[in-house]
């Protein structure tokens, strides 16, 4: 931007580097203003527009600037003309489609889980609610209408396109995205002069709060039973939303893998019902300020899940419906922290995201099926079996010779210990390099039909499959456990009870100081101690002492009273979440070394079959050879 540009008291404004692009116009840094962004338009502004924008930089509040990017002033040329507006800078915030849809939300806002996405579509409607009680509506509701910060913080974009009320004036907003737009605005030729009403607003703000709870599903999108194409618009437009009570009646049906609305409380359906419903039209739609109460309820009736804490679900409607659709579509839909211990023994949080890994693990190639070791001998010259006939038969022929020597001196006896003893030293090397050939042979055998199937792949692969599964199962784990730590509460109050009785000398048949001091030395203390099996380890003490303290026990265990009212002991309950904990990062851990592991296997057990094909061959010539 080369030309001078000015605020309205004509004070130059000096415009820095482009930091992003839309349709209308360019968003510039402004020097020596780090807090402030320009808008300059790409077209010359028109004087409706001009004066739009001057109302909007009369009428701004600190709300507005707060929740917005309200325009502060207007950006003039050296003629004076509108060129553009000053906005407060939005930094570090990202469209709220990266949030709602779950590849890009793992990837954009790594820490989202399900309750960010309830205070962020809660700070949605807050914003909505804002510029309603304004008197403004924003007419262009769509999925890039709000940034969304790591915070869940939400600021409203594109404020010069909303409809503006100021000086008893309405600036209109010509502009509009028909998915986001209500039934009865579905099918006009323009928007240009429509009058835009908070209640067409409340219909594009329930869709976008649809897709932020919903995994970016649209209300309006689904399987249509009918012959003929059902475009979202013309869904819209004949109110056939898809999880309505009307919708079997409409025929539509739901996507496959979709969370269902059943997994909100009944109030908050009833909202959804109230927005998409046919007639709301003609009534109030749920207003910005009603979603702000109700989506606030149910952040705060969301439960961690045990299984996977990365998800949260109301409890009271079912198990987990994450945990569900993870396992259906094998895709993850939120990642999950998990603490992870370093090499050099440090804690270090990880996000871990099962179903990409899941995704990878399935995608690493088992090495494939190696040819049987009888396949490859085939018509193949082997080392055989070392001929020990001829050693045998010149070994015997030295020992006959050199007895004959020993008795007679004639000349063929002398020829043939001249023959026959490098006779059986060829034999015997012959036979031994033989034997060592085959030995290689019958080894490389064996580490054939070792090698054969890829073993250690499939069983690192098996121990893979079981993690994951342990993984999926651990919720109903941890619930086991509990029922567990429940069912021994009576026990546990018994215990309790015993425990405050202390043996003292006197009270019991037999017991004085001494007895009570041996006792003691032995841990039997209290009534809880008193177990048969501890008291047979006690020498001295005798059967009749023995018999009065278990009857002295028995006694108490009759005046007891179990509470069934008294809850468990919260160290007991800790101690089950610790273990669950544990698991999962020990699981998640294997998990996420699962990939790398088996491509490692997979190349060792190609190369390992690569040598040995080698060290066959080379057996073979060598058969050849000899
Ligand atoms: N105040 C701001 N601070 C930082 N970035 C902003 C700000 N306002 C807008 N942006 C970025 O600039 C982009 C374009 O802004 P905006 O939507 O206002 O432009 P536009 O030309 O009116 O776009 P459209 O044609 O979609 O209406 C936005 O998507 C956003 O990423
Ligand atoms: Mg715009």
């Amino acid at each position: 931007m080369k030309a001078s540009l000015f605020d309205r008291q004509g004070v130059p404004i000096k415009i820095g580097k482009e930091i992003a692009r839309g349709g209308e116009g360019a968003i510039l840094e402004i020097q020596g203003h780090p807090k402030y962004v320009a808008k300059v338009y790409h077209k010359p502004v028109f004087e409706a527009k001009a004066a739009k924008l001057n109302a909007m930089v009369d009428t701004k509040t600190a709300r507005l600037v707060e929740l917005a990017a309200w325009p502060v002033e207007v950006i003039q040329d050296g003629d004076g003309h509108v060129v553009g507006v000053v906005l407060p800078k939005i930094l570090d915030y990202k469209d709220i489609h990266l949030l709602y849809g779950p590849r890009s939300r793992m990837r954009e806002f790594p820490t989202a889980t399900w309750p960010f996405l309830i205070r962020t579509a809660a700070n949605l409607a807050r914003a909505f609610s804002a510029i309603h009680e304004a008197g403004h509506v924003i007419g262009d509701v769509n999925d890039k209408v709000a940034l969304v910060s790591e915070k869940s913080i939400v600021k409203l974009i594109d404020c010069d396109s909303f409809q503006v009320n100021a000086d008893k004036k309405l600036y209109p907003c010509d502009v509009g995205v028909l998915t986001h737009q209500p039934p009865e605005f579905q099918g006009v030729k323009t928007f240009r002069g429509l009058r835009r009403t908070k209640n067409h607003d409340n219909f594009g703000l329930s869709v976008l709060i649809f897709q932020l709870l919903f995994m970016a599903r649209h209300p309006f999108s689904g399987s249509y039973e009918g012959p003929e194409d059902m475009p979202i618009e013309k869904a819209i437009k004949e109110y056939r939303y898809v999880y309505g009570p009307d919708a079997a009646n409409k025929k539509m049906k739901p996507p496959p893998h979709a969370i269902m609305p059943t997994a909100l409380p009944p109030e908050m359906r009833e909202l959804f019902e109230r927005a998409f419903a046919e007639g709301s039209d003609k009534k109030m739609r749920p207003a910005a300020k009603e979603w702000v109460v109700a989506l606030e309820e149910l952040f705060s009736a969301v439960t961690k899940c045990k299984t996977n804490p990365s998800h949260s679900f109301i409890l009271r409607n079912g198990p987990c419906p994450f945990c569900a659709l993870e396992s259906t579509t094998c895709s993850a839909l939120f990642n999950l922290p998990v603490l992870f211990q370093t090499k050099e023994g440090r804690q270090r949080t990880a996000l871990i995201n099962i179903g990409t890994i899941w995704k990878e693990i399935r995608t690493v190639k088992p090495p494939g099926k190696l040819a049987p070791f009888q396949q490859m001998t085939e018509g193949k010259a082997l080392p055989k079996p070392a001929s020990k006939f001829i050693y045998y038969v010149s070994s015997l022929a030295i020992i006959i010779t050199a007895i004959g020597l020993a008795h007679s001196t004639d000349n063929a006896s002398l020829a043939l210990l001249g023959v026959i003893p490098p006779l059986w030293l060829f034999s015997r090397g012959n036979s031994s390099r033989a034997g060592r050939s085959r030995k290689r042979f019958t080894q490389v055998e064996l580490r054939w039909k070792a090698l054969v199937s890829p073993r250690e792949f499939l069983k690192y692969h098996a121990k893979l499959v079981e993690a994951k599964k342990a993984l999926n199962n651990l919720g109903d784990e941890h619930e086991r456990k509990m029922k567990d730590v429940h069912s021994s509460k009576h026990q546990d109050q018994l215990d309790c009870w015993l425990d405050k009785h202390k043996i003292a000398p006197g009270e019991i048949k037999g017991i004085s100081s001494a007895a009570l001091a041996i006792l003691q030395s032995y841990g039997i203390e209290t009534a809880k101690d008193l177990k048969r099996k501890s008291l047979a380890e006690v020498p001295t003490i005798g059967s009749a002492r023995v018999k009065a303290l278990m009857a002295w026990r028995l006694q108490l265990e009759k005046k007891f009273m179990f509470d069934p009212g008294k809850g468990v002991d919260p160290m007991a309950i800790a101690s089950v979440g610790r273990e669950i904990d544990m698991k999962r990062a020990e699981l998640v851990q294997l998990l996420a070394e699962g990939p790398a592991k088996l491509k490692h296997i997979a190349r060792q057990t190609h190369l390992r079959r690569v040598a040995l094909k080698t060290e066959f061959d080379t057996i073979c010539d060598t058969a050849v050879a000899a």
